[in-house]
């Protein structure tokens, strides 16, 4: 695993000792197969975990990140060249996210904010100026607060994960 970034939990951060290691997190690139468990935990816990993979997931211009709490992974995203016809007209070069998930005990801390970023940084790397993903309804305000808009305010369903709206953000 590569280490992008270090980073200090938000609601810790008035007690942030750099000497207590607890308080940090690092955001690494992860394997598709370090996602699966997450992803099942959070986004798919009706179904077992070899039934979590992602059409694309292994394609070479994928990629995973991940945030680590002490050594234990805590936090994933997925990213991959997929382009959705609602935003061709903005550019048909496009990287959608996909398996955005924190677990339960991290949340509100800025880790998924801290995942997104640096999702959204390696896609500027890649030369690519387009980033969607489909948000569930329960996640838009996580999206809109990191500068991401609907392409409609109309959600539209998905069988497994109900109401999602489609929502991008232009590099
Ligand atoms: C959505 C999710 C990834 C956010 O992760 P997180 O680590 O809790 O988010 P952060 O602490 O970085 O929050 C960043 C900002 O988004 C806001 N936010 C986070 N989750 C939110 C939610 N569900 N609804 C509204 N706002 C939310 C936070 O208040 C924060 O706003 P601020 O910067 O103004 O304080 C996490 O809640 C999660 O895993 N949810 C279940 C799975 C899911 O819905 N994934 C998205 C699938 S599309």
């Amino acid at each position: 695993m590569r280490v992008l970034k270090i980073g200090a939990r938000k609601s810790l951060l008035k007690s942030y000792d750099p000497l207590n290691q607890p308080n940090l997190y690092t955001i690494n690139n992860i394997s598709a197969a370090d996602t699966l468990s997450i992803r099942q935990q959070v986004l798919r816990p009706n179904l077992a975990v070899d039934q979590c993979h992602f059409d694309g997931d292994l394609n070479e211009a994928t990629f995973h990140l991940g945030a680590l709490v002490d050594g234990t992974l805590i936090g994933i995203a997925t990213m991959m060249r997929d382009a959705s016809p609602e935003l061709a007209a903005i550019s048909s070069d496009q990287f959608r996210l996909r398996g955005m998930a924190v677990l339960p005990g991290h949340r509100d801390q800025g880790i998924g904010r801290a995942i997104l970023d640096n999702c959204i940084e390696e896609v500027r790397q890649r030369d690519c100026n387009l980033f969607w993903c489909n948000a569930r309804e329960t996640a838009a305000r996580f999206y809109t607060a990191a500068g991401f808009s609907k392409t409609s305010e109309t959600t539209f369903d998905i069988p497994t994960a109900g109401p999602h709206f489609v929502m991008y953000k232009q590099l």
